[in-house]
Parts: structure tokens; sequence; C-alpha cells
């Protein structure tokens, strides 16, 4: 059977940054840590005024198309997925293609646009999208495109606002890939919620603390359904495990939660019951709620143990060190943790290849999808290519009074004059209107 999966990966990040304990703290009133330790992030980034969707999602392209040697002829399809879409009919994918045709030879003339919406768990759509249209035979050798970007950006003063972000992951769906090979077996979680939504409007409406709870609800069923095709998960089998992170502190939420879940009747489950007992069985309780809070109590001992915490270090902790730089960047989050996670396995010189992930991905509205990915060959030379550290510490650090002016010059709903607080440099970037409303970008040298 062809091996597909992921190839190459590119991260482009917005050029602003917010220190969010050191500056967006203090102006509004909070404890520093609140950021630090509960939501489990430092700063967020932000695109400056000559930044936007497209400008992020073609830079990442650019940089991986580039680095790869590849020309449009190369490419049979451009998928992108966002949940900021400003046209509810041209996509963005085109807006991306005609960026990168003015840079390569060639055009994206035989290759299959899209857009892909499902809040965040769009961008694993997309790369599902990829891999069945490889699978299928349909690619004529040729690789697909998946771009997921947006600019996560909530009204001021709603409590999402501690959680923005913005930028774009680029990732090139092929045979034979050099960085994961995805498997069949998929798990979903889905149902119709009501938690967060953009009725026509830029800005969510978002129910935040419920939101928690779908997330969690979802991931659950989706890790369920996983296991009722792919067999019992044991957490001793992957190296890693990504999940959506729109905030670190979700992500401690939904790994204790899928913890709990996967040693039930296991080893772990006998070596801890003289610590903490056996895990709470639904047929014990003469009510649900009686159940719920047995088995909250039982999490949280669970989290106490040295156990847990060796295996949260060593599988989740990883995943998390871009996101808590960055924020989130909702349908590109599940991919830069995974790049996080095999960005720690270069570092610390582990021996990755043949060894799996579990990947939770996560969109409000809401639908959860759980795969594994085996680790390939060729991941350490992709990976040790990122360049996504050096943007980091390249970012402008916005003072609370810039960050007001950056949120209102993204606001669609403003017309105001912004100076750019960065040089562009090598890099598309927004370029004015055009005579039917569209958007312009030209790349600056
Ligand atoms: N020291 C240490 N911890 C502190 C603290 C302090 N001084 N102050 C607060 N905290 C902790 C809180 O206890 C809490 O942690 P727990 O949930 O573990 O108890 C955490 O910091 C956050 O504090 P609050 O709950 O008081 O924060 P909030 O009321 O401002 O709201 C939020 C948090 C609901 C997540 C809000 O940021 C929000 O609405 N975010 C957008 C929605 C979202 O991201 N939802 C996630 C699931 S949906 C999804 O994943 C899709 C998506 O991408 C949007």
């Amino acid at each position: 059977m062809t091996s597909v999966g992921i190839d190459a990966i590119e991260i482009w990040t917005g050029n602003l940054e917010l220190d969010l304990p050191g500056t967006f703290a203090p102006a509004k009133g909070e404890d520093p840590e609140k950021y630090t330790k509960g939501l489990g992030l430092q700063s967020s980034s932000f695109p400056d005024s000559y930044e936007d969707i497209v400008t992020m999602g073609a830079n990442a392209a650019y940089r991986l198309m580039d680095r790869k040697g590849l020309e449009p002829v190369d490419i049979g399809r451009i998928d992108v997925a966002t949940e900021s879409a400003f046209d509810n009919s041209k996509p963005v994918s085109t807006y991306i293609a005609g960026c990168l045709e003015d840079v390569f030879e060639g055009d994206f003339h035989h290759a299959n646009k899209g857009e892909r919406k499902f809040a965040c768990v769009a961008g694993t759509q997309s790369v599902d999208d990829a891999y069945n249209w490889i699978r299928a035979g349909r690619n004529r050798g040729r690789a697909a495109l998946v771009i997921a970007t947006d600019t996560a950006l909530y009204a001021r003063d709603d409590p999402g606002e501690a959680t923005q972000g913005a930028g774009a992951v680029a990732m090139l769906i092929d045979e034979d890939p050099n960085i994961v090979e995805l498997s069949t077996e998929q798990g979903y979680g889905s149902a119709d919620e009501t938690d967060f939504l953009k009725p026509q409007q830029q800005f969510p409406s978002v129910d935040g603390k419920r939101s928690v709870q779908v997330y969690l609800a979802r991931m659950r069923e989706a890790l369920e359904d996983y296991e009722s095709v792919a067999g019992d998960t044991h957490p001793d089998n992957f190296s890693y495990i990504p999940f959506h992170t729109p905030f670190p502190g979700m992500v401690r939420k939904a790994a204790a939660l899928g913890y709990r879940n996967v040693i039930r009747d296991t080893d772990v489950e006998d070596t801890l019951a003289d610590e903490i007992g056996r895990q709470p069985r639904p047929e014990a309780f003469g009510d649900d709620d009686a159940f719920l809070e047995a088995t909250k109590e039982y999490t949280e001992a669970l989290t106490e143990t040295d156990h847990y915490q060796t295996w949260y270090e060593g599988t989740i902790e990883p995943t998390l060190t871009i996101s808590r730089s960055v924020g989130n960047w909702y349908t590109g989050s599940v991919h830069v943790a995974r790049a996080s996670a095999l960005q720690h396995a270069l570092e610390n010189d582990v021996d990755l290849a043949g060894e799996k992930l579990l990947v939770g991905s996560y969109g409000s509205g809401a639908q959860a999808e759980v795969h594994a990915e085996t680790v390939r060959d060729g991941w350490r030379e992709e990976i040790g290519a990122l360049s996504i550290d050096d943007q980091l510490e390249r970012r402008y650090s916005l003072s609370f009074a810039e960050y007001e002016a950056i949120h209102d010059a993204h606001n669609h709903d403003k017309d105001v004059e912004t100076t750019e607080l960065t040089t562009p440099e090598h890099e598309f970037v927004f370029d004015g209107w055009g005579r039917m409303g569209e958007r312009k970008y030209r790349f600056v040298e």
C-alpha cells in the first residue's frame, strides 16, 4: 500500500508579538500568573498592518516550495484551511496561488484549489482530503499543498482576547513522505454544538467555559471511535501526542482525560491502584452526578502521581513549546504542536524514525478527530530546516497602545490609518484594494 503523509512543513508567524504576562495582564489589571500558569501562555503572535491570512499562508508556502526546489507543475492541489476568510465565494487558495505565481516559473492552472471550513479542525480535514486524493490515485504523481492560516483575533475585552494568535502552517502531502505517514484508522467525535461561532461576523461569539467542556467531550468520543477501529491504545505506544492547542492549559485538561481513558483496564491502572485506587465505574454509582464527581476526584489524584507527570513531561509538554509563544493559530494549531514535538526530539537527539504519534485535532461547532502517525526516516532533515525559532526571535514586541492600534487596524468595522511597525523583507505583503473589492498583494525583495 502506498505510504502517504506529510513530506515537508513550514511555519510562518505574524511579525508582531504581545507579551501576555508583561504587557497585557498589567493593562487589564490581571495577575500575570493567570497567563503563565493558568492558560500556559507567554506571548501571542499578531499580524503587522501589511499581513493577513493570504500573506502568512503564501509566505509559508513560498518558503516550503523554495526550500524543496518545487515548481507549480509539481503541485496538483492547493487547499487552504481557515476560519478567518474574508470572501464567501473566492477561496483564499486562489489568492495564495496568485502570489506564488508571481515568484515561481509556471502556474497552477491545472491544480484543484479550495477552502475548507470546520473551525480549527479544517487544517486536519484538508490533510485528509489530500491523503484521500493521493490514495485514490488521482494525483498524477503530483503533491498537494495544504495551508492552514488564521488571524485568531477576538473582540476587545472578550475573555478569548487572552488566547489570540496569528500565523500559518504550510504542509506538503505526498507519497513516500519524509516526516510522517498517516494511519488509515481515524476516530471522530462530532455533534451540533453552539460553543464558538462567527455568524457573518469577524470576531467569534464564544461561550468560553462551555467550549472547554465541548472540546473534552468530543475528544473523548473521537478517542473511543479511534480505538474501535485501531484497537486499544496504551500511553507507551506513542512518543508524542500533539493536540489542538487553543492554549496549553486546554491540553493539560485533554491529556488528563485521554490518559485516564486509555489506562482503564491496563497494567498502568493496576500499578497506580495502591496509590490512588481504581477508576470509578458507572455501574457502581446510583446517579451520573456521583459518578462524574468520583471521576473528577480520580483524575485529580491521577495527575498528581509521578507516573502521570513523567508521561506528561515526555509526551505532552514538548508539543506545547511553540504554542506558549504564539497563542492560538486555529487551523494551524495542532500542526504547530506536532512540529514543536519533533523539534524537541531533534534537539534532544531522540531516534524517532518508526515511532508513533497520536494526533488529536478539534474544531468548535464541534468535531474532534484522532489518528496515528508513523515518523519517517527523513524527519530530522525536514524539522532541522524549520526557521520558526528565528522568526519568533525577530518579532516586534508591542506596547499596549500599539496592540490596541493594531487590533483596530485588523478590525473590518474600523477604518483607521496605521503605520507598519516592522519592515517586510523577502515576503508577500498586502498592497491595497482592487476595483472589485479584491485584495492585492506584492512580493517585497
Ligand atoms: N494563577 C494561576 N492560575 C490562574 C490564575 C492565577 N492568578 N488566574 C486564573 N488562573 C487559571 C484558572 O484557574 C483557569 O485554569 P483552570 O481552567 O485549570 O481552572 C485558567 O487560569 C483560566 O482562567 P479563567 O478561567 O478565569 O479565564 P477566563 O475566564 O478569562 O477564560 C477561557 C478562559 C474560557 C479559555 C477564555 O480565554 C476563552 O473564552 N477563550 C476562547 C475559547 C477557547 O479557546 N476555548 C478552548 C476550547 S474551544 C477550541 O479549542 C477551539 C478554538 O480554538 C477556539
